[in-house]
């Protein structure tokens, strides 16, 4: 695998054997950083974190990965900088390209981090947009490997709202590396069918299988159970709506009973709002695996900063 030079803006770009070996990455940087390893795979690199919405795992994730390397983090929010009200994004991605040698980007527009790839010169990552959080993936993926030893061939069933950036992320790595993917929503919050498509294309290569439902028998046999906050950061004024259409959408016991398995796992990206799209008892019995989860951010962001920018 060889990543160099390369931006990380959707895992659309990226092939399985790509997907797989930044999990395997950074499953060898987090067994180091246990023994107390750190490497120096950054050092003399700069790299500018922009958050144009607020972050507590990524923001956290960019900054030590990059520490652990020996790189330089700097973190500049919205009202920091320029970009995109008073300098066109162009503009600014010409500047931070002679300045720093790597940039993350979290925002709104997935044009914006793409133009910022294609502006600045130098490897950039997005660390979430309306449409996508790639990065997530890669925890998600690195958690399954280490609950059940191996990725390809489980079922993965994402519940709640299937058109945000965690289902249509979800939605591509699994088509990619070959993970049996179901996402479970109401109608009116299905995925576009464009990426449906493209992501079943994926799939016959891999052997997964994608299939979209409302009916919350679709759960059945699955070995994560997937959800998300009902209302993504900018669509606050959403909130009653999604609760009211998404309430019979709760991951809780009765419906991880419907998968018919006891080895079943409960994932979420967080933050989590407990009583909505997961009761309170899920969230508590599940709770080590998704701290694991969390903390692999860390351990795979550093990955992905480590193959595209590191010596
Ligand atoms: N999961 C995730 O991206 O968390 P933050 O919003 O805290 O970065
Ligand atoms: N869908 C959520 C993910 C948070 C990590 C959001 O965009 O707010």
């Amino acid at each position: 695998m060889n990543l160099k030079g390369r931006s990380f803006l959707t895992l659309k770009d990226f092939t399985a054997e790509e997907i797989l070996g930044l999990i395997d990455l950074a499953a060898d940087l987090k067994a180091k950083k246990k023994q107390g390893i750190t490497g120096d795979s950054l050092k003399g690199k700069n790299i500018a974190l922009i958050f144009e919405k607020p972050s507590t795992r990524t923001r956290s994730a960019f900054t030590v990965g990059c520490l652990d390397e020996g790189g330089h983090p700097e973190y500049m929010s919205r009202e920091d900088i320029q970009l995109g009200h008073k300098e066109s994004v162009e503009d600014t991605a010409r500047v931070l390209g002679r300045i720093f040698d790597g940039i993350q980007f979290r925002g709104f527009k997935q044009e914006t981090v793409e133009k910022l790839a294609q502006y600045s010169g130098v490897p950039v990552w997005n660390g979430l947009t309306d449409e996508y959080h790639p990065t997530q993936i890669l925890a998600d993926f690195l958690t399954m490997k280490e609950q059940f030893g191996y990725i390809k061939g489980l079922k993965l069933v994402f519940v709640g709202d299937g058109r945000n950036n965690m289902a249509n992320s979800l939605m591509i790595g699994s088509a990619k590396v070959g993970v049996h993917f179901t996402i479970l929503a109401p109608k009116s919050l299905w995925p576009q069918q464009e990426l449906v498509d493209l992501c079943r294309e994926y799939a016959k290569e891999s052997g997964s299988v994608i299939e979209i439902s409302d009916d919350l028998e679709a759960v059945k046999d699955a070995d994560a159970v997937y959800t998300d906050v009902w209302c993504s950061m900018g669509e606050e004024d959403k909130a009653a709506e999604r609760v009211a259409i998404l309430r019979p959408y709760q991951v809780n016991q009765e419906l991880m009973d419907k998968t018919g398995k006891d080895s079943t796992i409960f994932l979420h990206c967080l933050p989590a709002v407990k009583g909505n799209e997961v009761s309170e008892d899920i969230f508590d019995k599940f709770a080590d695996v998704v701290f694991d989860e969390a903390e692999n951010r860390m351990h795979t962001i550093k990955a992905v900063m480590v193959a595209t920018l590191g010596k």
